[in-house]
This record gives structure tokens, sequence and C-alpha cells, in this order.
């Protein structure tokens, strides 16, 4: 729980609106996954199902939802491995630009680094998705690497930003109160 949101398991009953943003132009531009068609996101929601805790080394997908309601509006995604954790985040369209990637992340950096005993986050993106490259920098992220052209992407060669952040730049952080509050 965070002051706006709840992260908890996908449902079925999530499919619909996990298809809408998810299938959104915009939204899954540079996403690796892109449901086709909803049967795509019911079978998602099935898979992540069968996981009832992270396991090492697999995607663990978590549903991000209106505190209050209870009403899908994103989901944040981790995969722990050898004390490190990659993550990715989505928000519907709808409730972007509100801090709330921002709220769900601090919330999933506070439980990997303190609950988990994570040592390190870091996140891949394409330096043309400008939203999630000011996010990352946002939060408190370094810009690690910048690999040239080392995805292929849907046919097409692409870039590849890599942002890491440590548990102890994370204490840091979190003393300072940066990265946490929003600043516009
Ligand atoms: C990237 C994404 C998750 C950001 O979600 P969001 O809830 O809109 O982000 P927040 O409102 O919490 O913004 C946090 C910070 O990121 C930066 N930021 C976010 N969106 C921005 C935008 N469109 N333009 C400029 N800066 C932006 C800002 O610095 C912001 O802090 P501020 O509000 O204090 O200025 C959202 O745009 C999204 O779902 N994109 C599509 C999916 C995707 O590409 N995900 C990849 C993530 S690794």
């Amino acid at each position: 729980m965070t002051a706006r949101l709840r992260l908890d398991a996908l449902r079925q009953g999530d499919a619909e609106a996990l298809f809408r943003y998810r299938a959104d132009p915009e939204v899954c531009r540079y996403q690796g996954w892109r449901p086709a068609a909803l049967a795509e996101a019911e079978r998602f929601i099935e898979d992540q199902s069968a996981l009832a805790e992270p396991v090492q080394a697999q995607w663990f997908q978590r549903a991000i939802r209106d505190r209050v309601d209870g009403v899908l509006i994103g989901d944040v995604g981790f995969c722990m491995a050898d004390g490190q954790a990659e993550f990715g985040i989505t928000l519907a369209p709808a409730v972007q630009g509100k801090g709330l990637a921002r709220e769900a992340l601090h919330a999933l950096f506070g439980w990997l680094f303190g609950g988990q005993g994570i040592h390190r986050v870091h996140a891949s993106v394409d330096p043309r998705n400008a939203p999630s490259m000011a996010m990352l920098q946002a939060l408190g992220m370094r810009k690690e690497a910048h690999f040239r052209e080392s995805l292929l992407f849907r046919g097409e060669w692409v870039d590849d930003v890599v942002f890491g952040l440590l548990a102890r730049e994370w204490a840091d952080l979190a003393a300072k109160g940066a990265g946490i509050a929003a600043s516009r």
C-alpha cells in the first residue's frame, strides 16, 4: 500500500483493463510485450497466477491499483537474480504524469532493498523513450551504459540504455527525501 496505490496480484478480472492500456500504441511503443488480443492478456495473467511468490530469474508482475476502488491502472514487473533486480513499469495513459510511477517504484525499491536484501536494481530503456528516461533519472537512478544498436527489436537495431541504483545509494536518497517527492 502507498498513499494512492495498492500493489498486488493480477486477476482474471483485470484482463480487459490490462489489454486496453498494454495494447495502446503509445504505451507499448518501446515495450517487449504488446498483446494483440484480449486472450493474450488473459493468458499473461494466467501464467502469472501460477507464481504465488517471486522466483529467482523469473519475471514477477504485480498489479498497480487505485487504492480506493481497486481498479487496475498499471503494472510493475521485476526479475530478481543473484542479489540484483531488473524492473519495468507501465501505467495507463489516463493516469500518467501524476507521480504514480514514482510512488509505485518507491514502494517496490523499499521492498526490494529492505525486505529482500537486494544489492542493486537496474532498468533497461530505449533512449527515445523520453518519459521513461526522465522518470528513471528523477528517481535518482544512474545512467550506467548506453549500448549502440545492441538489441534487435521488431526488426530494427535499437540502442539500449541501462540505469542502475545501489542499496546504499537508495538509503542516501531516502534519507534526503530525494527521488521520492515530486518536482513538478
Ligand atoms: C514511464 C512511465 C511509467 C512514467 O509514469 P508516470 O506515472 O507518468 O511518471 P511520474 O508521474 O511518476 O513521473 C516521475 C518523474 O518522471 C519524469 N517524467 C515522467 N513522465 C514524463 C514526461 N512525459 N515528460 C517529462 N518527464 C517525465 C518527471 O521527472 C517526473 O517527476 P516530476 O513529476 O517530479 O517532474 C509512463 O510514461 C509509462 O507507462 N510509459 C509507457 C510504458 C513504458 O515505456 N515503460 C517503460 C518503463 S521502464
